[in-house]
């Protein structure tokens, strides 16, 4: 069960208070009409905001409007825009939670993105809660008709090319060699992904304006932001916090050896030093923020983390059809107290040769945390070459679904 600290750090503006789904009586009265007619006029001020992606990459959305719009005109195709609810992250809780509380909004932005776009078509692509979302769906009169389509439950199923193929009747992996789906998408037609929170705060930018969006974060990166927080011992919580915030006054860690940031294709970063970094699109992903008691032993971690990603991989590409199953294999033999032979340095020998050559991100999201670890746990690395654990706690503190590992 997920517990909402939203007004903590700042007013909430994307979560319903109080922790009470919204149903849309309640989300026009909270939030006021939603104004269409003008697409010029929202993308201008999509643009002057600066929203950016909250799905992991933080892409400036105005760009990719402007992408598909442009894509849309030179192939004389209709657009297709596609909400990505998929949240396939294991530690990530914010997106469904969203869209448990305040679904409204998440569809009025996916409505917006459709008007912007020019698209007659959209979908609302999910693992969980599809019928909970057409039951809300069912309460609108949109002028662009919604789809909600079910995923099917793997960590690649969210990645964009992945998300299109299945709504075209594929299988709910990446395409590889991999078209931008902004120029080829859904069955072939330009196709706008946005994350769900992205579309939340386009339906508040398109009410409030720019300024008001700008008013919360800083003036690099604009806005609030989703973040799920475990803390071993507590109950997730999913957050909203001002960009530029230090992670410390959102992740308690105190106790703490380090704190992951930005989930399983995030940074391991020392708790001190974790405490005083921003909230960044750059490294938050999609929004995870783990922290590591002093007790635990970041090298299980990690090792459980890598052979879950390495599992989860579509394997069609060489990175990770050779490499990620050898890293983990490797990372698994850090992990135990005892010889290491070659593993530390056949690890970072093959980062180096998977790093930018996998048809997607997955790879390099994959070596990103690899990588943070061997240089935040060296006291551990030091010690299991040594045959002893700091660790005197074994309990999982990062969740990877049991029956893939
Ligand atoms: C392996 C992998 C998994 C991803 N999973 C998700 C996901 O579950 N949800 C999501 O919104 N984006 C996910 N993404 C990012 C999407 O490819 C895409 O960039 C995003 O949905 C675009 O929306 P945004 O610009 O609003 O962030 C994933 C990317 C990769 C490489
Ligand atoms: S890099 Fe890996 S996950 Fe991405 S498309 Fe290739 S095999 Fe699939």
């Amino acid at each position: 069960m997920t517990t909402l600290f939203t007004d903590v750090y700042m007013s909430p503006r994307l979560l319903a208070p109080g922790g009470t789904p919204a149903d849309l009586t309640t989300h026009e009265q909270r939030y006021g009409p939603l104004g269409y007619g003008d697409p010029a006029a929202l993308l201008r001020t999509l643009a002057e905001s600066g929203l950016t992606g909250r799905g992991g990459a933080g892409f400036p959305a105005y760009r990719k409007f402007v992408a598909v719009t442009d894509s849309a005109r030179r192939t004389e195709r209709a657009p297709i825009v596609v909400a990505n609810g998929a949240e396939s992250e294991p530690a990530s809780r914010k997106d469904r939670t969203l869209l448990r509380l305040s679904p409204h909004l998440v569809l009025d932005g996916l409505q917006l993105a459709a008007e912007a776009v020019g698209a007659a078509e959209a979908y609302l692509a999910v693992e969980e809660g599809a019928s909970y979302l057409e039951s809300a769906l069912a309460q609108r009169r949109d002028p662009v008709r919604v789809q909600v389509v079910r995923l099917p439950a793997r960590f690649l199923s969210g990645q964009a090319s992945a998300l299109v193929q299945y709504l075209s009747g594929g299988p709910a992996r990446p395409a590889h060699p991999v078209p931008p789906v902004r120029e080829r998408g859904v069955r072939r037609a330009p196709t706008l992904v946005q994350n769900v929170e992205t579309l939340a705060h386009l339906a508040l930018v398109a009410r409030y304006g720019a300024d008001w969006f700008r008013s919360a974060g800083t003036p690099g990166e604009p806005g609030s932001t989703l973040c799920t927080l475990h803390v071993p011992g507590r109950e997730v919580r999913v957050v909203e916090a001002p960009f530029g915030m230090p992670v410390g006054r959102l992740l308690p860690l105190e106790g703490a050896s380090a704190a992951l940031v930005g989930g399983y294709h995030g940074t391991w970063i020392p708790a001190a030093e974790a405490a005083q970094v921003p909230l960044a699109s750059s490294y938050l992903g999609a929004g995870v923020l783990a922290a590591l008691p002093a007790d635990r032993c970041g090298l299980t971690e990690t090792a459980r983390v890598l052979r879950y990603l390495a599992l989860q991989s579509a394997g069609q590409c060489g990175p990770c059809l050779n490499g990620l199953p050898r890293m983990a294999a490797a990372f698994q033999t850090l992990a135990v107290p005892g010889p290491q032979g070659t593993a530390r340095t056949d690890i970072s020998r093959w980062a180096g040769l998977v790093e930018g050559r996998g048809a997607c991100h997955h790879p390099d999201g994959t070596i990103r945390l690899v990588r943070s670890a061997l240089t935040t746990f060296t006291t551990e690395l030091d010690a299991h070459a040594h045959g002893h654990c700091t660790a005197t706690d074994r309990t999982p503190v990062l969740p990877v679904p049991t029956e893939e590992i």
